[in-house]
Formats: C-alpha cells, sequence, structure tokens
C-alpha cells in the first residue's frame, strides 16, 4: 500500500492580489468619472536598498491601478522640521488622500512624532495612534496592511476563525500587535507569543492558526505545528544562497498544515494590495465627507 504524503495548499499572495487590485481598479475608475483620482504620496528618507525596491514596489502598485502617485525622496540628512513640514503640506494637499512615510527613518529623526503628524484621514499604513485605537475598539479606521492582507487570505480559503485559537509570533506595532486584535475579532481565542516565551512549542501546537511575524529563518518548524492548522508567513529574510525566505520552515511545515502562505508570493503582494485598498477607501471617504 502506498501513501500519498499530506500537503497542505498553498495560499498564493500573487493571485489573490491580482483579484483584489482588479476589484481596486474598477473602484478607482469609478472615483475618476466622479472627478476624483486617489492620490497616495510615498515619502523615503535615506537610501536603504530595501526601503528603495518596497517604495518603488508601492508606487508602481498605484500606477498601474490607476492611482496619482508621488515618491518624495530625501536625502538622509533632511532634519524631522523639514519632514514635519512636508507632511503639514500633504495633510492639506486635496489631491493627497493617503500619506505613507517609509520605516525605518535615520536615527535623529523620531518615527513616533513622524506618523503621529499624519492625518489620521490619510494614515492608509494605519500606524496613528488613532487608527490604532480605532482598531482596538472596533470603530471604523485604517487596519495596518499586513495583518489586514492576512485576514483576506484566511478569508480567501473561507476559514471561519470563530473559537479558532490563533497564536501569533511576534508583538510589533506593524504586525503582530494588530493581528492579534483583528483575529480576536473574528472570535478567535489568541495567544500572542515572543522573545521572552519560554517555551514557543508549547503554544503553538496547540494552535489551529499560526501568524509568524518574527524576522528569523525557521523560528517555526513541523514539529511545532498540530497536523491541519493553517500557517501565515510574515517572515522576510534571506537564507546563505541570499535566497528569499520567511520565518516558517515551509518544506516541513507544509506537510502538516492545511494550509500555508509561501515566501516570496505569499503576504508581501498583499500588503501593497491593502495599501492600495486603504488608499481607495480613503478617497471614498474624502468623497464621502465633502459638504
Ligand atoms: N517598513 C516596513 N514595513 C513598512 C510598512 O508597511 N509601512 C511603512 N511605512 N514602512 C514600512
Amino acid at each position: 500500500m502506498t501513501t500519498t504524503p499530506h500537503s497542505a495548499i498553498i495560499i498564493d499572495g500573487v493571485a489573490l492580489s491580482q483579484k483584489l487590485r482588479s476589484e481596486v481598479s474598477a473602484r478607482v475608475q469609478a472615483l475618476r468619472a466622479r472627478g476624483i483620482t486617489p492620490g497616495l504620496a510615498v515619502i523615503l528618507v535615506g537610501d536603504s536598498p530595501a526601503s528603495q525596491v518596497y517604495v518603488r514596489n508601492k508606487v508602481k502598485g498605484c500606477q498601474d491601478c490607476g492611482f496619482h502617485s508621488v515618491l518624495e525622496k530625501y536625502d538622509a540628512s533632511l532634519t524631522e522640521t523639514e519632514l514635519l513640514a512636508r507632511i503639514d503640506a500633504l495633510n492639506h494637499d486635496p489631491a493627497i488622500h493617503g500619506i505613507l512615510v517609509q520605516l525605518p527613518v535615520p536615527k535623529h529623526i523620531d518615527a513616533t512624532k513622524v506618523i503621529e503628524a499624519i492625518s489620521p484621514q490619510k494614515d492608509v499604513d494605519g500606524f496613528h495612534v488613532a487608527s490604532a485605537g480605532a482598531l482596538m475598539t472596533g470603530l471604523p479606521g485604517f487596519l495596518p496592511c499586513t495583518p489586514y492582507g492576512c485576514m483576506k487570505m484566511l478569508e480567501s480559503i473561507n476559514y471561519d476563525l470563530r473559537g479558532k485559537h490563533a497564536v501569533v509570533i511576534g508583538r510589533s506595532n506593524i504586525v503582530g500587535k494588530p493581528m492579534a486584535l483583528m483575529l480576536l475579532q473574528k472570535n478567535a481565542t489568541v495567544t500572542i507569543c515572543h522573545s521572552a516565551t519560554p517555551d514557543l512549542k508549547l503554544f503553538t501546537q496547540m494552535a489551529d492558526v499560526i501568524v509568524a511575524a518574527v524576522g528569523k529563518r525557521n523560528v517555526l518548524t513541523a514539529d511545532m505545528v498540530k497536523p491541519g492548522a493553517v500557517v501565515l508567513d510574515v517572515g522576510m529574510n534571506r537564507n546563505e544562497e541570499g535566497k528569499l525566505c520567511g520565518d516558517v520552515d515551509f518544506e516541513g511545515v507544509r506537510q502538516v498544515a492545511s494550509a500555508i502562505t509561501p515566501v516570496p508570493g505569499g503576504v508581501g503582494p498583499m500588503t501593497i494590495t491593502m495599501l492600495l485598498v486603504n488608499t481607495l477607501e480613503a478617497a471614498e471617504r474624502a468623497e464621502n465627507s465633502q459638504p
């Protein structure tokens, strides 16, 4: 008798992004027909090669969907005062509906001050304290793009979170914490694990859903996963050969999980897609709040 080795469904972030982006494009066309072109301003300070790639992809995503987008690149010597002045101008610019300052910013600039300077109505990254508070209390706001993309991936496989145990590995303000709140909102029982969790495996083995968002390779291996669990990999790392890889041992875990996201081609493209969704939403809200 032969047994076929089990292999998880691969949740394809590229295909899902294409589907969602075509829906975004259609809504952009409808807005443009009413005289409004959704606009995103992306600010990059300094010349980090990784950040340059990210912002280029964000601007390209905008152009492909019919948005107006501006990329403002500044030398690393830009002062905090100068950056805050630029944000203030963009806050008052009616052609701009979303403002994104690529992080990290140089050390002499206080990232918190920068994030809080962005108008909550234009906070398409969902990083402002008003957006975080809205998520926490269940009010409408902007959801941070990466965990929002993860939720869309679960939705794409019709996964019902009610009563499920979700384990989030990582507690950043950008991914871990908002991810936990979004899972909670969908009635999952949520555990947040982090660098001070003494026995990670103890928690992950009990999980129906695992989100790995640490930024370290092989944080999650097959022995740590309950058969049939759903695994979302937010990591973006490089292996010794320089190849892009996530936080999850993909080849091992796919033998145990029922569904898994790959890296590349998983959560990454979804992050940009949700930025487009948020920017479109910001433009639609601006239209609806006009006197
Ligand atoms: N740096 C890494 N991820 C992000 C992101 O989602 N938004 C911004 N603004 N900066 C980042």
